[in-house]
């Protein structure tokens, strides 16, 4: 297992792309100078995708330019075409994220366009990032299995990597889009992917609609993965995805690293602080459990003895 692991906070993009009403761009901004400030060193900023199909990113160019950028920090966005890609490369991003899937019904109903479509988009973006010495990063969606389609082959997902590594990705998403992924599971794809590209690039995106995210986690360590994906206070889900709920809490996934002896350069004091704070903005529960009882311990702490 690694000592030390890579957490790529992306509540801002995954988080908020999925709010009901649209948050401002005020609380958005606060909520990714919070995060740097807490040591969180990637952020998944916002996406440049269609307002018409995600409205809620619409303000993507006003938060990219009015972030405090922290050196040292990746800021990523994702970009589903070259019109995205050239906006994220205007907003001065540090890593551009590609993203398809590895179900062609999920593909059409979240980008418009088949897979193989989707790649012969993403080698005009993949062309213009490398040109601009950007990271380009890419995530197969539905690796775990699919909202529309159920069970996907483990011999889908790998055929996208390798499509993905063909186009140069510094780092690939295998992301389980609506929660599905079992112990097993992990415990067949992660080895099957690393034989195709190197295991410090591959990440886990796991939501946690069925509760196995920190199980998945920790079987993913054990086979090897070091970067995992989380977002605060358990914000999250896709738009195109139905009954897909948040990722794994970054509070949560602290709790079970630090847990583990395990580095980050991250307090999670300081990210339960943050999960409280977007909590409230957006007037929704906390979903990180270690947040939530966390909060808990201290307010108790505050509350004077008369009152408890
Ligand atoms: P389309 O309607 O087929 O696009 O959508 P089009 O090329 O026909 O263009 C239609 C209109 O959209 C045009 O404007 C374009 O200019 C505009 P009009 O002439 O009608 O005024 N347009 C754009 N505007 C701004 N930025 C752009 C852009 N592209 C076109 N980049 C498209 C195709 C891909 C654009 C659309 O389907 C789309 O934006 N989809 C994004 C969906 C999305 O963001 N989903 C959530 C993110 S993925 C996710 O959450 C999964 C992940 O977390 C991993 C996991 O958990 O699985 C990453
Ligand atoms: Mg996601």
């Amino acid at each position: 297992m690694t000592d030390s692991v890579k957490i790529v906070e992306v509540g801002p993009r995954d988080g908020l792309q999925n709010e009901k009403s649209v948050v401002s761009t005020e609380v958005k901004i606060e909520l990714i100078n919070r995060l740097s400030a807490a040591g969180l060193a990637n952020i998944e900023a916002t996406s440049f995708v269609s307002p018409k199909w995600v409205p809620q990113l619409a303000d993507a160019a006003e938060v990219m330019e009015r972030i405090t950028r922290r050196p040292g920090v990746t800021y990523s966005v994702l970009a589903p075409n070259l019109q995205g890609a050239k906006n994220a490369l205007a907003a001065k991003a540090d890593e551009v994220v590609i993203f398809t899937a590895a179900s062609e019904t999920f593909c059409l109903k979240n980008i418009n366009c088949t897979i193989d479509q989707s790649f012969d988009r993403y080698a005009a973006v993949a062309d213009a990032v490398k040109a601009n010495g950007v990271r380009l990063r890419g995530s197969i969606s539905c690796s775990f299995g699919c909202p529309f389609e159920g069970d996907v082959p483990i011999s889908s997902v790998i055929n996208v990597v390798r499509r993905l590594r063909a186009l140069g990705c510094d780092e690939i998403d295998l992301a389980d889009t609506i929660g599905v992924g079992t112990v097993k599971r992990v415990r067949a794809l992660v080895p099957a992917a690393s034989g195709e590209f190197p295991i410090e690039r591959l990440a886990g995106h796991y939501h946690d609609t069925y509760g196995q995210a920190l199980a998945n986690i920790l079987a993913s360590l054990e086979a090897g993965l070091s970067t995992f994906h989380s977002s605060v206070a358990g914000l999250g889900g896709c738009p195109y995805a139905p009954g897909a709920t948040g990722n794994v809490a970054t509070e949560d996934l602290l709790y079970l690293l630090h847990g583990l002896s395990l580095r980050t350069d991250i307090k999670l004091e300081d990210v339960v602080t943050i999960g409280d704070f977007i909590s409230n903005a957006i007037h929704r529960p906390n979903f990180s459990k270690a947040g939530s009882a966390f909060l808990a311990k201290t307010r108790s702490a505050n509350t004077p003895e008369s009152c408890r």
